[in-house]
């Protein structure tokens, strides 16, 4: 399973991109707007497509971009203007009708849609059958409501699978590292996290005493 960053700070995506692990990015527009908030300057599309475009540079990989227009045809139009910021730009669109029309247009003229904001199988069975390269169920909101994400990822797994359809599941909204394992054991191709998450990976207090207690004795006889 390969695995992405939720986010568009650049300073996260270059610090997890050293670690050699990070495979793609996923932004959406509160992602976007939390990253421009404050900072005094009017966000134009000028300027949010060089941040796109230092991103896919930082990221080497598939940079989900997301449109903000909610009409099929101004979607295409986005969609297009976004795709050719850089190669590595993925078009995202939600999964309404509106959205499944704008996914067959792109998907025909050989730009990679990524179907967000999927709660249910037969919404990626949609987006799959509309062209989609990748369907993104966010198990973090569906276990908010106190349903049972890991059982809908289960569920778009399994129908791809069984479907053979060539398209890539994104695990997405994601909380907790305990999601990362869950989607990597359910078979999920991809897995995008927050920072704080990808950290939390990492982490373990064994590892830090293990690590002090071997300096602490080699310390000891050091030639
Ligand atoms: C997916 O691509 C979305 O950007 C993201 O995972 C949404 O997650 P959230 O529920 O943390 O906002």
């Amino acid at each position: 399973m390969e695995l992405y960053l939720d986010t568009a700070n650049l300073e996260e995506i270059r610090e997890i991109a050293a670690w050699g692990v990070l495979s793609g990015v996923t932004t959406n527009p509160t992602l976007v707007v939390k990253e421009y908030a404050g900072r005094g300057a009017k966000l134009t599309e000028e300027v949010l497509f060089a941040h796109l475009r230092t991103i896919c540079e930082v990221a080497k990989g598939p940079v989900s971009a997301e449109v903000t227009a909610l009409e099929a045809g101004a979607m295409v139009e986005e969609g297009l203007r976004l795709a050719a910021i850089h190669p590595h730009i993925v078009v995202k669109l939600p999964t309404t009708e509106e959205g499944l029309k704008a996914c067959k247009r792109l998907s025909t003229q050989g730009v990679k849609v990524n179907m967000t904001l999927i709660f249910s199988a037969n919404q990626a069975l949609l987006a799959a059958r509309a062209g989609a390269a990748y369907v993104s169920p966010f198990l973090g909101r569906v276990d908010d409501i106190s349903w049972d994400g890991g059982e809908l990822l289960r569920e778009i797994v399994e129908l791809i699978q069984v479907q053979n359809l060539p398209v890539k599941v994104i695990a997405a909204s994601i909380r907790h590292p305990r999601h990362v394992t869950e989607a990597a054991l359910l078979g999920a191709d991809i897995a995008t996290m927050p920072y704080t998450v990808f950290k939390q990976l990492l982490k373990h207090p064994l590892t830090d005493i293990g690590l002090r207690r071997f300096m602490e004795d080699w310390e000891k006889v050091k030639p």
